[in-house]
C-alpha cells in the first residue's frame, strides 16, 4: 500500500485517508492505493464501517491533470478503467462508508464522494465535475452517480457547467447530506460510522447491496435480489440473536457477533 492513502483504524471504524499535499490530486498511485484500502477495509473484521477523509484543508482536487495531461488517446484506454475501479471500489465496498468533505471536492474527488453512501460537508466546502473546463467529461463515474443521486437535469447543469456547488446548495439538491461546521466534519463522519461498530454487519451488508444493486436494474429484478438476500440472512447467527433478543428482551437490545 502506497503512504498517499492509508487505512487507520480505531474502535471499529476504518479511515481512509487520502494524503497528498497540497490538493490530494489523485495520481495514478492514489488510485491504486483506494483499491487496495478498499479491499483491507472490507476483508477486516475490525472494521465495521469507513469515513473517507483528506485532512482538514481538502477532500481531493481531483485526478492529478498534470499526470493525464501528456497522455494520449491509447494511454487513457488503459488508464480509465483504473479510473472507475478506485471509485467502485469504494462504491462496492461491502460497509457503511462516508465522505468527510473540508475544501474541495473536485472532479474525481467529487467522484469518490458520491461512491460513498453519505456525504458530510463543511460549510465552506465546494464541490463540482470542472473537467468540462479542461475539454473532458467525469470520468470516475461521475456523469452516472451523479445523475442518480441528484437527477439528470441538475447534474447536467453541474457536468455542463463545471461550476463549484456550495455546500448549502449541495444540501438542497441532496449532493450532500450533512453540512456542519469545518472544524467538527471529520467527527460528525466518525460518530455516523461508530453506530454500526457491533453491528449485524451482514444484514447491513445486504441492505447495502440489495439497494445499490436494486437501483441498477428494473423493480421485479431488485425485488428478486431483496427476496435473495433476505431469506439468506436466515443463515446467519446475528439474524437467530436479533429474534430472540427481541422475544426475551424486548426490541433494540441484540448484541451482534457480525456472524
Ligand atoms: N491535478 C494536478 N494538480 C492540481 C490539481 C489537479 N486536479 N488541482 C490543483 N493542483 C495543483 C495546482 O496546479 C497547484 O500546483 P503548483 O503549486 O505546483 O502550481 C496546487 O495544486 C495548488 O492549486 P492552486 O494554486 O490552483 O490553488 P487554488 O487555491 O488557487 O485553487 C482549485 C484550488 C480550485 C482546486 C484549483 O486548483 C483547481 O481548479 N484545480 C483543478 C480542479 C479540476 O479541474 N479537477 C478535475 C480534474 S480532472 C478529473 O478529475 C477527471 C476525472 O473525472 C477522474
Amino acid at each position: 500500500m502506497t503512504d498517499l492513502v492509508r487505512l487507520e483504524v480505531a474502535d471499529g471504524v476504518g479511515t481512509i485517508r487520502i494524503d497528498r499535499p497540497p490538493m490530494n490530486a489523485l495520481n495514478a498511485e492514489i488510485q491504486h492505493g483506494l483499491v487496495d484500502a478498499c479491499r483491507e477495509a472490507g476483508e477486516r473484521k475490525d472494521v465495521a464501517a469507513v469515513v473517507v477523509w483528506g485532512g482538514e484543508k481538502v477532500f481531493a482536487a481531483g485526478a492529478d491533470i498534470k499526470e493525464m495531461e501528456t497522455m494520449s488517446y491509447t494511454d487513457m484506454v488503459d488508464h480509465s478503467a483504473l479510473l472507475q475501479d478506485f471509485t467502485r471500489a469504494l462504491a462496492r465496498l461491502p460497509k457503511p462508508t462516508v465522505a468527510a468533505i473540508t475544501g474541495y471536492a473536485l472532479g474525481g474527488g467529487c467522484e469518490v464522494a458520491l461512491a460513498c453512501d453519505f456525504r458530510v460537508a463543511a460549510d465552506d466546502a465546494r464541490l463540482g465535475q470542472p473537467e468540462i473546463l479542461l475539454g473532458i467529461i467525469p470520468g470516475a463515474g461521475g456523469t452516472q452517480r451523479l445523475a442518480r443521486l441528484v437527477g439528470p437535469s441538475r447534474a447536467k447543469d453541474i457536468v455542463f457547467s463545471g461550476r463549484f456547488v456550495g455546500a448549502e446548495e449541495a444540501l438542497a439538491i441532496g449532493l450532500v447530506d450533512r453540512v456542519v461546521p469545518a472544524a467538527e466534519v471529520y467527527d460528525t463522519a466518525r460518530t455516523m460510522m461508530a453506530r454500526y461498530a457491533g453491528g449485524p454487519a451482514y444484514a447491513l451488508r445486504a441492505a447495502k447491496e440489495a439497494i445499490d444493486r436494486g437501483l441498477e436494474v428494473d423493480l421485479d429484478s431488485g425485488l428478486e435480489i431483496e427476496r435473495m438476500l433476505f431469506a439468506g440472512l436466515f443463515a446467519t447467527r446475528d439474524r437467530a440473536t436479533g429474534m430472540r433478543s427481541f422475544v426475551e428482551k424486548g426490541p433494540g437490545k441484540a448484541t451482534f457477533e457480525g456472524a
